[in-house]
């Protein structure tokens, strides 16, 4: 599979009847100021992956909202208010959530421990996009004049 599944973006872009059809769903999200915002997602993406689609995206604490490699470092944490059309959370997303919240030691570094999941917490790279209605709260976006550095260039 191609990253953004390009290949089948292309295909169905030239009209081939072979590629199969892009469904798209609205998925709300409610930003750190109060705003909202819809957007149409293709199935299957993170929300992590769409939240590409808002002004910044949704901050990993990473350079410019980057992944953390294993999908364990809890720092893309979202509030979900209407679970439609939603993943489940998986126990491995708790789990990642919880030993964050007990303090446990995360890429052999010792972290200030994070807050105990609650019910509707998810990590937004690991909560898919199944169907429409989704609409969950985003902590923090990335901060993008954060990363531009000064004069110097670093
Ligand atoms: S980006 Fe690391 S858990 Fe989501």
């Amino acid at each position: 599979m191609t990253p953004f599944r390009l290949r089948k973006r292309v295909k169905s872009l030239l009209g081939r009847n072979d590629a199969p059809k892009i469904i798209t769903y609205p998925i709300t999200f409610v930003l750190p100021d109060g705003t909202e915002q819809t957007l149409e997602v293709e199935e299957h993406y993170s929300l992590l992956m769409a939240s590409q689609g808002l002004s910044s995206p949704i901050s990993t604490g990473r350079r410019a909202g980057s992944t953390c490699p294993d999908g364990g470092c809890d720092l893309c944490r979202v509030e979900i208010i209407d679970p439609s059309g939603l993943s489940e959370r998986t126990d491995f997303e708790f789990d990642v959530m919880q030993d964050h919240a007990d303090g446990k030691i995360y890429e052999g570094r010792s972290r200030e421990k994070g807050d105990v999941p609650g019910p509707n917490t998810r990590l937004a790279c690991h909560t898919k996009i199944r169907g429409p209605g989704g609409k969950v709260k985003v902590r923090a976006l990335v901060d993008f004049e954060s990363l531009r550095g000064d004069e110097s260039g670093t």
